[in-house]
């Protein structure tokens, strides 16, 4: 499991490419993602958020995952972990890596909480995700409206400190499907300051959805209203994993837009249907066809497996 995950997040620093992290909450979510990777014969990160595992419950979700693992190079991973206890909770479940997430607290108390929980996961072979800085979005309860980027001399201690295995850095992106208001950058100067200090150290991106605007188009012609919605564009993360360290990039807005772009087009064209396999299968073909999309053209994981 963790020698698994390391080795594939060892040779995505070596070869160019990087694990797509990829959000599920439901079967459907989880088979698009799937059939996408083993479509592309690619390593794939599936992540299940605290919300998520609250909503499909914890039997559910290992089972479900428990199938998924059954293919070469899938691994199950907690997204944003807010505390000791969650943290714990997944690795006796048999998560491969879990993230604790401590970015809202301060400097001090993010570096204890998260040697303790690297502490336990690390005796049990669960890899361990920490966050420094802040990522707009999820975090908006406990941030200002700007960014909160990584300070890369803090990264280095951080690193030092904890022993975790891959540090989420904040350069600029954000959760969520209204991403820019203005320019569409990213703060590579930063990144590259962080990796002089931690050479060959695996970093990851979170909030890094492109916002494909394809499905916003289709959500909204089809009775959505997404109207301002923007994310990451490619080229940017395309330059992150091409030419930095970044060896985890973390989905789910793209695919919350591929699955209900395709259930509001389904029903809406069709408004005698109900069985819901009518439009939850169109759906999860959707989510395999962006899953490819990625992997592609963003991740570069085709044939890494
Ligand atoms: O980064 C956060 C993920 O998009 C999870 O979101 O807490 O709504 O499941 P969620
Ligand atoms: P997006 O909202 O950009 O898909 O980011 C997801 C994420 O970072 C999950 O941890
Ligand atoms: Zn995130």
């Amino acid at each position: 499991m963790k020698k698994d995950l390391k080795f594939y997040l060892n040779k995505a620093l070596k070869e160019g490419f990087c694990l797509g992290a990829l959000n599920f909450s439901n079967m459907e979510c989880l088979q698009g993602i799937i059939d996408g990777a083993k479509a592309t014969n690619s390593p794939i990160i599936i992540s299940v958020s605290e919300g998520a595992l609250k909503y499909m419950q914890d039997d559910y979700c290992m089972a479900l995952a428990n199938v998924a693992r059954k293919n070469k190079g899938i691994f199950l991973h907690l997204d944003h972990g807010k505390s000791y206890e969650i943290c714990k909770k997944a690795v006796d479940l048999g998560f491969d890596s879990v993230m604790i997430d401590g970015s809202s607290l301060d400097y001090a108390e993010n570096i204890k909480l998260t040697k303790k929980v690297v502490d336990y996961a690390h005796k049990k072979e669960v890899l361990v995700e920490a966050e420094l800085g802040q990522i707009k979005g999820i975090e908006d309860e406990v941030s200002s409206a700007s960014h909160h980027y990584t300070d890369p001399i803090q990264a280095l201690e951080f690193v030092k400190k904890t022993g975790v295995d891959t540090l989420a850095v904040a350069i600029g992106t954000s959760h969520g499907a209204y991403k820019y208001s203005g320019e569409k950058t990213l703060r590579f100067d930063i990144l590259s300051d962080i990796e002089k200090l931690l050479p060959a150290f695996p970093l990851v991106l979170h909030g890094a959805s492109t916002v494909d605007q394809e499905l916003v188009n289709k959500i909204n012609k089809f009775g959505g209203e997404m109207k301002s919605a923007t994310g990451i564009p490619a080229e940017l993360l395309v330059k992150a994993v091409k030419e930095h360290n970044i060896v985890k990039i973390n989905t789910d807005t793209d695919l919350r837009l591929a699955i209900t772009s395709a259930v509001r087009e389904v029903l809406m064209q069709n408004p005698s249907i109900f069985d819901p396999r009518d439009y939850l299968k169109v759906g999860r073909e959707q989510v395999k066809q962006i899953t490819i999309k990625k992997i592609k053209k963003v991740f570069f994981s085709e044939n890494k497996l």
